[in-house]
C-alpha cells in the first residue's frame, strides 16, 4: 500500500521528497537563489547521474573478472577479495586512503574549517563522501546547523542508556541506544506504508542524517553516567558538530580539544567498505533493514578488539608496560616487553593492518597534530619510541604482512593527554566517526536499488571434492 500525500508529507518531516519532480526542483532552486543548495537537494540531482554511470560500467565492464578466487581466500577472511561497492573511499595498501580521491592531507586543506580552526569540519567530509564534491563554508554551516536541529534523543532512549548498568561496556550502550532509534525510523515507517523502492533513499537520508546528528547525545550521556559529573548540557545550535560533542563529554572549553575531535572524527569516518563495522552495515542494511539497525550492528563489530576496540587496547597495553618498566624505559626494556607480548601469544594493539602495508596515514595525521599540541608529552614520546621498535620486531617475529602502526597506535594519547583518559570509552569516538561512512554508504545504496547480499559459501568437504582432481 502506499502512504498517503498528507503521511508522506509527515514522515519526511515538512521537507518534500524532492525527486517528486525534476522540474519542480529547478523552479525551486531559481527562485530562492540566494540560499545555498542543501545536502539533500544536491544528492537528489546527483542520482540519475550515478544511474547513468553505474549503468554505463556494467554495460562495459560487466562481464569481466577481477581474477580467480583461491581456495585461502575462502578459509583466509576473505582477504582481498573484490566483492563491494563502497564510493565513499577507497584504500591504497601502500598510500592509505583517499575520501572520494582526496588524501587526508588534502581534506586538511580543502574543507571548511570552523572560524579560528585549521582542522576540517566533519560536516565537510559527510557532504564529500556524499557527494564528492567538496562543500562552501555555508553548506557546512547549514548542515551543523541542521544537525544541532536534529540532536535530541527520544527520552526512552535516554532511560534506556541510564538504566544501563555501570558494569556494561560503554559500546554496548552505545549499541543497545543506536539500536533503539529505529523506533522512530523513517524508512521503517515508510517500508511499512508501502513506499515505493525508487524513494528508498529519501527516508534513509532522514534516518541518516538523525542517526549522525544523535550520536552526540548519546556518547555525551553514556560518558557522563559512567565517568562524569554533571548534568548534559544542551546542543548550541550555532556550533558545529565536534564543538557539540566536546561540550557534551565536558570539554566544550578546550579549544585544541575540539580541534582533535574535528580531525578525529575526519580520520576516522570512512576506511573503504571491507572493514568489519563498513561492511556489516552495508550487509545488514542490504536487507532493508534500517540506518539505526545497520549501524548497530556496526558498532558490534567495532567493539571487537582486533578492530575499533584496539583503541582501548592500546591504552592498556601501553599502561602495563610503564608498570612495568617504568616512565622513561631503555629501548632495550621495550623491546623485552614487546617480545613478551608475542611470546605470550598475544597482538601488538595498533600494529599490522589486514590491507595497508605501510604507516597508516591517519597515524600520521595524528602524530602531526601531537607534534604541534603536545610535542613534549611523555606518552607521546613513548609511542614514538615504540614506532621505532616494533616494526623491526614484527619483521623479525616473521608473521605479520603489514609490521606498521595503524590508526589505533596513536588516538587514545592524543585523547589521554586532554583528560579523556578512560580508556573503555575510546571506541565509542571511533563509533561517533565510522557513523559517516557507513551512512553515506547506505543512502546511495538505498538510491542505486541495491540488492540484498548473499555471497556463496562452501563445507570443507565440499572444497575438497571440488578440487580434488584439479591442479
Ligand atoms: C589488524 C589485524 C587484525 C590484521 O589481521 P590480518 O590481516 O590477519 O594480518 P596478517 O595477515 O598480517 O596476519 C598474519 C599473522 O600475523 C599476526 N599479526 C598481525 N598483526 C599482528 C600484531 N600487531 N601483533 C602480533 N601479531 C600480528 C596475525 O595474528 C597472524 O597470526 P596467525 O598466523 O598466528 O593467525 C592484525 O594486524 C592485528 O591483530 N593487529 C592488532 C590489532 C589492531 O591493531 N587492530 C586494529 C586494526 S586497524
Amino acid at each position: 500500500m502506499r502512504a498517503t500525500a498528507p503521511a508522506r508529507a509527515a514522515l519526511f518531516k515538512t521537507r518534500p521528497p524532492l525527486n517528486i519532480s525534476r522540474a519542480a526542483f529547478a523552479l525551486g532552486a531559481r527562485s530562492y537563489a540566494s540560499k545555498p543548495q542543501t545536502l539533500k537537494e544536491r544528492f537528489a540531482e546527483l542520482i540519475p547521474l550515478e544511474h547513468e554511470n553505474v549503468k554505463a560500467i556494467r554495460k562495459e565492464h560487466g562481464h569481466k573478472a577481477f581474477g580467480p578466487v583461491t581456495v585461502d581466500q575462502v578459509y583466509g577472511g576473505m582477504r582481498g577479495l573484490p566483492a563491494l561497492l563502497w564510493d565513499g573511499s577507497v584504500l591504497d595498501a601502500e598510500e592509505g586512503i583517499r575520501f572520494r580521491g582526496k588524501t587526508i592531507p588534502e581534506c586538511q586543506e580543502l574543507l571548511p574549517k570552523a572560524p579560528g580552526g585549521s582542522e576540517p569540519l566533519p560536516e565537510g567530509l559527510f557532504w564529500l563522501l556524499l557527494t564528492g564534491e567538496v562543500p562552501t563554508v555555508e553548506q557546512v554551516q547549514a548542515l551543523s546547523a541542521d544537525w544541532a536541529a536534529r540532536a535530541a534523543l527520544p527520552s526512552f532512549v535516554e532511560e534506556l542508556i541510564d538504566a544501563c548498568p555501570s558494569t556494561l561496556h560503554p559500546m554496548s550502550q552505545f549499541s543497545i541506544a543506536v539500536t533503539a532509534l529505529n523506533h522512530d525510523s523513517a524508512f521503517a515507517k515508510a517500508y511499512q506504508d508501502g513506499v515505493h523502492k525508487k524513494e528508498y533513499w529519501e527516508p534513509t537520508f532522514e534516518d541518516s542524517m538523525d542517526l549522525i546528528a544523535k550520536l552526540p547525545n548519546i556518547a555525551g550521556r553514556i560518558y557522563r553516567n559512567l565517568f562524569g559529573s554533571g548534568k548534559l548540557p544542551a546542543i548550541d545550535p550555532t556550533k558545529d558538530y565536534s564543538y557539540n560533542l566536546s561540550n557534551l563529554l565536558g570539554f566544550g572549553d578546550n579549544q585544541a580539544f575540539v580541534e582533535l575531535m574535528r580531525l578525529y572524527i575526519t580520520i576516522h569516518s570512512d576506511h573503504e567498505g571491507g572493514n568489519v563495522s563498513a561492511h556489516t552495515g552495508k550487509l545488514v542494511g542490504s536487507a532493508l533493514s534500517d540506518p539505526f539497525l545497520a549501524f548497530g550492528a556496526s558498532l558490534n563489530g567495532l567493539a571487537g578488539p582486533l578492530h575499533g576496540l584496539a583503541n582501548q587496547e592500546v591504552l592498556i597495553w601501553l599502561q602495563r608496560m610503564i608498570k612495568q618498566v617504568g616512565e622513561n624505559p631503555s629501548d632495550d626494556a621495550v623491546k623485552e616487553y614487546i617480545w613478551s607480548t608475542l611470546k605470550g601469544g598475544q597482538v601488538v594493539p595498533g600494529y599490522g593492518h589486514a590491507v595497508l602495508r605501510k604507516t597508516d596515514p591517519r597515524y600520521t595525521a595524528q602524530r602531526e597534530f601531537a607534534l604541534k599540541h603536545l610535542p613534549n608529552d611523555p606518552l607521546f614520546k613513548l609511542v614514538g619510541q615504540i614506532y621505532k621498535l616494533v616494526p623491526d620486531i614484527l619483521l623479525a617475529a616473521g608473521k605479520a604482512k603489514n609490521p606498521w602502526p595503524n590508526v589505533d597506535a596513536h588516538s587514545g594519547v592524543l585523547l589521554t593527554y586532554y583528560g579523556l583518559d578512560q580508556m573503555k570509552f575510546y571506541t565509542v569516538l571511533f563509533g561517533v566517526s565510522r557513523a559517516f561512512g557507513v551512512a553515506a554508504q547506505l543512502i546511495w545504496d538505498r538510491a542505486l536499488g541495491a540488492p540484498l547480499e548473499r555471497p556463496k559459501s562452501y563445507s570443507s568437504e565440499h572444497l575438497k571434492k571440488m578440487f580434488a582432481n584439479r591442479s
